[in-house]
């Protein structure tokens, strides 16, 4: 069995004996109003928008509220096993931080990417590293602990870039490459163009670029002292619109396990199970790309059935441990954390986050125990959630 995650409250309440209250939100509406108040509005702004008028992005939190999961009684489930098999790891919950390339500059010391990796040893979620960070992805690498973790890459448009960052991914010991797909092209993003602020493009989140001698082959300038030339040379390189001839390409350049992020089609899945990847990450970018999108957890299921065996990592709108429950039963192999751990991140650094997800796998561990499922495999049985 693994470790007993709903004991968070039993510390909480006995802290609680002694006035000492929690030092972080129990929920996600008061997380959110106070990373509100804490970061700088551009980062704000730029963290909690998407794209349109966010009608997606809503969307995709609000798909939780129209499945419920059926309690079960007299099951006695003492113990809780919410363990995961992902990539031939033992990982001891489900849960993973999903990247967030701004990460970096949530932390209130603007090194939010070591932080996460911080949070990310304590507790044993793995963290999925942006490209676009504030530090290194060796750098990132060195936090880890004992806890794998995993590269996200956007593949630049040229190809010995692309395979530099791979490299140098593998070489800090990463243990997968997720190639997100559906952020080739920024997404219309009403709020930060109404401030006209895009991070990357003020110079910040490019360590990754950099540092990576490639890029730096390509300047004329030196980025150190002059960032303009290091902004101007990524807006030539980020933009990469892939076709499937490219897949054979993306999987050549790795033995670790590649994962497409931002499949939301069956017949995605399927090129993408026919181009080798070993798993399939479902997401809609948590509605920061397109508006007018479906929920991703609508697509899950079909995403899922699609795979046909192959790991499904699921984001976009995880808010509750009662969402991971969901997702989990949907069929997810494991749920990715967003926004939740950016606010934890603002109020308290690698301390916020580890709060948020303790917090999420506490309720989630919880639910499990009052309704009767003590394993992944149970909530996945027929009859576990219904649609309503
Ligand atoms: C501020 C921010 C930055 C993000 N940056 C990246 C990124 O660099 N790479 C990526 O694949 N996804 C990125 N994402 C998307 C997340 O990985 C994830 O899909 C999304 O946050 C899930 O939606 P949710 O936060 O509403 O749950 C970002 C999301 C946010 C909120």
């Amino acid at each position: 069995m693994g470790p007993r995650f709903g004991d968070y409250q039993n510390e909480i309440y006995f802290e609680g004996l002694f006035g000492v209250l929690p030092a972080y939100p129990m929920d996600f509406a008061e997380l959110e109003s106070r990373a509100r108040a804490a970061l700088p509005p551009s980062v704000w702004s730029y963290v909690a928008g998407g794209a349109g008028d966010e009608h997606t992005q809503r969307a995709n939190a609000a798909a939780f509220e129209r499945w419920g999961l059926v309690p079960r009684m007299m099951v006695g489930a003492a113990e809780r096993d919410l363990g995961v098999e992902l990539f031939g790891l033992s990982l001891p919950s489900p849960l993973f931080l999903a990247p967030i390339g701004v990460i970096g500059l949530c932390a209130q010391d603007g090194h939010g990417d070591l932080a996460t990796a911080r949070a990310a040893a304590r507790t044993g979620v793995p963290m999925v590293a942006s490209t676009l960070s504030v530090d290194p992805l060796e750098q990132v690498a060195a936090e880890f602990g004992g806890t794998p973790g995993f590269f996200q890459l956007y593949p630049p448009n040229d190809r010995a870039l692309a395979e530099s960052l791979v490299h140098r991914a593998e070489q800090a010991g990463y243990r997968g490459i997720v190639v997100t797909l559906d952020t080739w092209v920024t997404g219309w993003r009403p709020r930060d163009l109404a401030t006209g602020n895009f991070p990357q493009l003020r110079g910040h989140c490019l360590a990754n670029y950099t540092s990576d001698p490639v890029f730096r082959a390509r300047l004329t300038g030196d980025p150190d002292a002059d960032p303009r030339s290091a902004v101007s040379e990524w807006t030539q390189v980020f933009p990469n619109p892939l076709t499937w001839d490219d897949l054979a390409w993306l999987r050549s350049l790795t033995s670790l396990p590649l994962i497409l992020k931002g499949i939301c089609h069956p017949e995605d899945v399927r090129r993408a199970r026919d181009g080798g990847v070993d798993g399939i990450y479902c997401s809609n970018h948590g509605g920061r790309q397109a508006n007018g999108g479906l929920p991703a957890l609508e697509s899950l299921p079909e995403v899922v059935a699609a795979a046909e065996g192959l790991p499904v990592l699921f984001d976009s709108g995880v808010r509750s441990g009662a969402d991971v429950v969901k997702a989990l039963a949907l069929g997810a192999t494991a749920v990715g954390v967003g926004r939740p751990y950016a606010y934890g991140m603002a109020l308290g650094g690698a301390d916020g986050v580890v709060h948020v997800l303790r917090s999420l796998l506490a309720e989630a561990d919880l639910i499990m125990a009052v309704d009767g499922y003590p394993s992944l495999a149970a909530l996945r049985a027929e009859g576990a959630l219904r649609r309503f």
